[in-house]
């Protein structure tokens, strides 16, 4: 069956005792033993929590994987892979570009548990290929990245990375399984925060891991599930497979609304969007994307943060707050966030598409940019 159908669905995620088409939210977090001491399914809640596989089922669908592992947010999934690749003496390919919490944390492992580290732009296929070492054992990036949506050949990087015998892992929180699929272009593991558009709601924060093979580093992931207990709570889950139901026709509008704002707002100001020809990795996106660009674009407005954040406070639809992926449109002054050291221009205003209007979404930033 097609992702939509598996989605919309949720794999037929009917209750087996009742025959409910959406299964219920298992609260208990201990399960009773009968007359022989035998038990009928799950033990103990924190890792073995009934609703885990439901949704873990739908992810490694989606993403065409081996296996899936939920976790309490996207920074719990991305750290806990990191740090189930590397170990003292290793060594590993960071990218320049990407969500900024992602970048600092790598740094902090790195100096503190021995890893050598070299950040990377990884859109560049000479760079990563000059970087790699024989103790490389990862290279990590996010594509398209936060906040200029720098969109990395996941192919190429792959191939090279292998000969290398290092292996790849994709932060592709903004692609989604609906523009991409990087397990097929030959990386070897995923990372959503499914707190964004898997979620799609913003009211459930959550991460996710999908491999690509049932290898030695996703049973270390198991294990480290099991025995650190980074555990999605049950609610959490079970909001997150409602909210994957519908994340094909939500991110394929956000997609479609992305576009042509973005050809609408070339006239306005400088604008940062993959689905742009102007946009530097344009043939790369063209390529690797399909059926869209995503919902994830940024604004250069001029006049450095004083003329941005004057353009937000302008604003009437866009709601200004951090993160992205959810139905309503978000936008955020990303240098503010991110601190004095951060590498975003000062003038970027990050824009996540909701499901609103576009017309209602254009007027709003023509209003606040003129
Ligand atoms: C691309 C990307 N990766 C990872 C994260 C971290 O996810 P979470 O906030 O769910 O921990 C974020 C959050 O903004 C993100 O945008």
């Amino acid at each position: 069956m097609k992702p939509e159908t598996l989605a919309a669905q949720a794999m037929h995620a009917i209750d087996r005792e009742t025959g409910a088409i959406v299964p219920p939210i298992p609260l208990a977090t201990t399960y009773a033993r009968d007359d022989r001491y035998a038990l009928r399914g799950p033990m103990y809640a924190r890792d073995d929590n009934p609703i885990y596989p439901a949704v873990e089922r739908v992810l490694a669908a989606l993403e065409g994987g081996a296996g899936a592992l939920v976790f309490p947010s996207g920074m719990a999934a991305a750290t806990a892979a990191i740090r189930a690749y590397l170990k003292p003496g290793d060594h590993l390919i960071a990218p320049r570009v990407g969500y900024f919490a992602v970048r600092h944390w790598i740094q902090r492992f790195c100096a503190k548990w021995g890893v050598a580290v070299d950040t990377v732009d990884t859109t560049r296929l000479d760079a990563v290929r000059a970087a790699l070492r024989p103790t490389t054992r990862l290279v990590w990036f996010e594509s398209p990245a936060n906040p200029t949506w720098d969109v990395t050949d996941i192919a190429a990087i792959a191939e090279v990375a292998h000969a290398a015998g290092a292996r790849i892992a994709v932060d592709s929180t903004c692609a989604t399984p609906v523009h991409t699929r990087p397990l097929a272009l030959g990386a070897d593991l995923v990372m959503h925060s499914a707190t964004k558009y898997l979620g799609g709601h913003s009211d459930v924060l959550a991460g996710a891991l999908i491999t690509k093979a049932d290898d030695d580093v996703w049973a270390e992931l198991k294990l480290m599930r099991h025995d650190e207990g980074p555990c999605l709570g049950p609610m959490e889950a079970w909001l997150l497979l409602r909210g994957m139901r519908t994340l094909f026709v939500r991110v394929e509008k956000q997609s479609r609304t992305a576009l042509s704002l973005a050809h609408r707002l070339e006239a306005l100001a400088g604008v940062i969007y993959p689905g742009l020809a102007s946009h530097p990795q344009h043939a790369v996106a063209a390529r690797q994307m399909t059926g869209g660009f995503g919902g994830m674009m940024s604004l250069r407005t001029g006049g450095g943060a004083e003329r941005a954040l004057a353009v937000v406070r302008k604003l009437r639809v866009w709601v200004p707050a951090t993160s992205l992926g959810g139905v309503e449109s978000l936008v955020e002054h990303r240098a503010s966030v991110e601190g004095p050291d951060t590498p975003t221009p000062s003038d970027l205003l990050r824009l996540s598409v909701g499901l609103e209007h576009e017309d209602d979404l254009f007027d709003d930033l023509a209003q606040a940019l003129s």
